[in-house]
C-alpha cells in the first residue's frame, strides 16, 4: 500500500513537474547563417538578388517544390540536428511562426548573402548580416519573456543549442570582389584578423544574450567551387581563396577553443570539413561522386549560370554531383560534411579514430550514443 502511494505520488509529481518545466525542458536550436543554412527567410525578402524561391531548389526536400533553401534538399545544420534528435527551427520570416512553435523548434535567421561583416553581400541588397541576425534574435527574446516570464526564458535560452555558420560571403561577396573597398583597405592577414575580431564580439554578445552551448562550423575549400573554377583561366581551384579559407578555419579554431575556456559555463566548438571536401573534389568516385566540378543545376553552356532557374537542366543523377549550383553543394555532398563535422565536435564516435580528432565530449551533444 505504501509503496504504491508514494509511487503514485512521484508519478504525480513527475507529471506536474514536466508541464511546469514544460518551456525550459524543450531543447531547441537557434541557428545564424548565410545561404548554406538559410530555410527561407530571405524568400521573404523581396528586394533580395540571393534567392532560391524558384525551381529547380527543393527537388529532393518534402513536396520538392521551392522552400528557400539553396539545395536540391538538406543543408549542414538540417542533417547536424536531425542526427542530435533536435526539431528543424523555422525560418524567422516565416509567417506561421509564433511563440509556441518558438518554444517548440527555436528560430533560423540565416540569409542568402549574409557574412560577419555589415558590408559583406551588399550588392544583393537585402539580407541578414550577423549582426542584423543577433539583432533579430535580441526580438525574439523579447518576445518569449512577456510570454513565459523571465526567468524561464532566461533558462530556455541557456539550454538551446546554438549554430553559427558564416565567412564564406566575406570572402567571395566582399574581400575578392574589387568593387567592395574591404578588398583594398585590407590584406589577406589582416581581413582574417578583422573577420576574428569580428565574430569575437559577436559570439561574446550571443553568450551575454545566454548561448551557453554553441557550435560555428568552417568554411570549405571555397576555391573549388564552380563559381570560382570558372572564372579562373585553368578552370581549376582558385589557391588563394582555398588558402583564404583554411587562414580563416585555423584562426576560428584557436579564437573558439579561446572563448570556451574564457566564457563562464560556456561550451564554444569549431568543426569544418575542410579536408574531407577536399579529398571529394580531388577523388570524386572514392565517395560515389562522379562531378565534383560543375553544379548539376546548369543553364546550357552559360557558365557562370548564378542560380538555379526552371529553364535550366538538370544532371542526370543528383546523388552524384558533388555541387548542386555555382555555389552551393548537392544534398548528397553536404551529408558528408554534416557526418564530418559531427566527428570534429565528438558527438558520435568513429572506428576509424584519427589521430588529429579532438576528444570526444560525450556532455556537449546530450543524448548522443543512442545514434550508433
Ligand atoms: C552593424 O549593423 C548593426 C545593425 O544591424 C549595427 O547595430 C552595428 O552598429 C553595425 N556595426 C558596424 C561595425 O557597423
Ligand atoms: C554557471 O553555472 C552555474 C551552475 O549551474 C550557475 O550557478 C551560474 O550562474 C552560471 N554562470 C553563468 C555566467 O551562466
Amino acid at each position: 500500500m505504501k509503496i504504491t502511494s508514494l509511487a503514485l505520488a512521484i508519478t504525480v509529481v513527475t507529471l506536474f513537474g514536466t508541464t511546469i518545466d514544460r518551456y525550459h525542458c524543450k531543447e531547441v536550436q537557434f541557428i545564424f547563417g548565410d545561404s548554406l543554412s538559410d530555410v527561407g527567410n530571405n524568400k521573404q525578402l523581396s528586394r533580395s538578388l540571393a534567392q532560391a524561391s524558384l525551381p529547380w531548389y527543393g527537388i529532393d526536400f518534402g513536396n520538392g517544390l521551392p522552400n528557400g533553401r539553396f539545395c536540391n534538399g538538406r543543408t549542414v545544420a538540417d542533417i547536424i540536428g536531425d542526427k542530435m534528435g533536435l526539431p528543424r527551427p523555422p525560418a524567422f520570416l516565416d509567417p506561421s511562426l509564433t511563440e509556441d512553435i518558438i518554444l517548440e523548434k527555436g528560430v533560423n535567421y540565416a540569409s542568402g548573402g549574409g557574412g560577419i561583416l555589415n558590408e559583406t553581400g551588399s550588392y544583393f541588397i537585402q539580407r541578414f548580416s550577423l549582426y542584423k541576425q543577433i539583432e533579430l534574435f535580441q526580438g525574439t527574446q523579447s518576445l518569449i519573456r512577456s510570454k513565459i516570464g523571465k526567468e524561464a526564458a532566461g533558462k530556455f535560452f541557456q539550454s538551446a543549442r546554438y549554430v553559427v555558420a558564416l565567412g564564406s560571403n566575406d570572402f567571395i561577396n566582399n574581400y575578392l570582389m574589387p568593387v567592395y573597398s574591404d578588398s583594398w583597405t585590407y590584406n589577406d592577414q589582416s581581413f582574417v584578423d578583422y573577420l576574428m575580431e569580428t565574430l569575437n564580439s559577436q559570439l561574446k554578445l550571443l553568450h551575454k544574450l545566454g548561448a551557453r552551448q554553441l557550435m560555428v562550423f568552417g568554411l570549405g575549400p571555397m576555391g573549388c567551387i564552380p563559381l570560382q573554377r570558372v572564372l579562373s583561366t585553368s578552370g581549376g581551384c582558385q589557391d588563394r581563396s582555398n588558402k583564404l579559407a583554411l587562414s580563416f578555419n585555423k584562426a576560428a579554431s584557436k579564437l573558439l577553443t579561446d572563448l570556451s575556456s574564457r566564457l563562464p559555463n560556456a561550451s564554444y566548438k569549431f568543426g569544418d570539413a575542410y579536408d574531407v571536401v577536399n579529398d571529394v573534389i580531388t577523388n570524386p568516385s572514392k565517395y560515389g561522386f562522379s562531378n565534383s566540378d560543375s553544379p548539376c543545376c546548369s543553364f546550357g553552356r552559360i557558365r557562370p549560370a548564378l542560380t538555379c532557374v526552371p529553364a535550366s537542366t538538370l544532371c542526370k543523377d543528383r546523388s552524384k554531383y558533388v555541387f548542386w549550383d555555382e555555389y552551393h553543394p548537392s544534398d548528397a555532398a553536404n551529408e558528408i560534411i554534416a557526418n564530418e563535422i559531427i566527428k570534429k565536435l565528438g558527438f558520435l564516435h568513429d572506428h576509424d579514430t584519427e589521430p588529429n580528432a579532438p576528444s570526444p565530449a560525450p556532455d556537449a551533444f546530450g543524448p548522443s550514443s543512442e545514434e550508433e
